[in-house]
């Protein structure tokens, strides 16, 4: 227990400047104002909060796991988590944006991990990867707009383009996601 807080306060210490969620701004559509928004492995735009996780022994140490908090956004992107090892995002070959397990670096051969970048708007910053984002209506009910990178070959037919606030945040956002 107490060796699980002392990381997570050097983690939480280590960047805290770096640390920001996103708002999605798209005038006059569904997705304006709505937050990114990691959910079991991949990203949405609004719809139900997080999927986060807190280990029972970490207990009230963890971050609250109900925002999502990025880290980086400087070539490669991350979530903003404790868990050893981060969780890195990529968008995935069929341009699915992504996030990898806790524990694990596995991602689908031919994804793309670089090509983030945040840039200086008037007031705030942007996040931008480098062949654009949409959002594409949700499937299913309370999911949200889902997220792919407009890679190559996706057919963005029928999603929404947008932009994307970097909102600083002061610490992380969950143990895991
Ligand atoms: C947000 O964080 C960046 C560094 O990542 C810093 O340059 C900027 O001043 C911060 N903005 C606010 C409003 O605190
Ligand atoms: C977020 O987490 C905090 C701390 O666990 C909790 O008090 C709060 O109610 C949560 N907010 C939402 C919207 O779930
Ligand atoms: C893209 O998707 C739309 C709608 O599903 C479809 O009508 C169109 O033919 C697709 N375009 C390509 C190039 O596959």
């Amino acid at each position: 227990m107490k060796s699980f807080v002392a990381l997570f306060t050097l983690v939480a210490s280590a960047a805290a400047q770096d640390y920001f969620s996103v708002m999605v701004l798209r005038s006059a559509s569904p997705i304006h104002y709505s937050t990114l928004t990691a959910r079991g492995g991949k990203f949405y735009l609004g719809g139900a909060g997080p999927s986060s996780y807190c280990p029972p022994e970490v207990g009230d140490a963890c971050p609250s796991g109900n925002n999502t908090v990025f880290a980086g956004g400087d070539e490669t992107l991350s979530l903003a988590v404790v868990v050893p090892g981060g969780q890195q995002v990529y968008i995935a070959p069929d341009g699915t944006m992504a996030y990898t397990a806790p524990h694990s670096a596995y991602m689908p051969y031919g994804s793309i991990v670089d090509g983030w970048s945040k840039t200086k708007g008037e007031n705030y910053y942007y996040l931008n990867f480098k062949d654009g984002l949409v959002g594409c209506p949700p499937t299913v009910q309370n999911q949200g707009y889902q997220v792919f990178g407009k890679i190559a070959g996706f057919n963005s037919t029928g999603c929404l383009g947008f932009s994307s606030l970097a909102l600083n945040t002061t610490g992380v956002g969950a143990w895991e996601y």
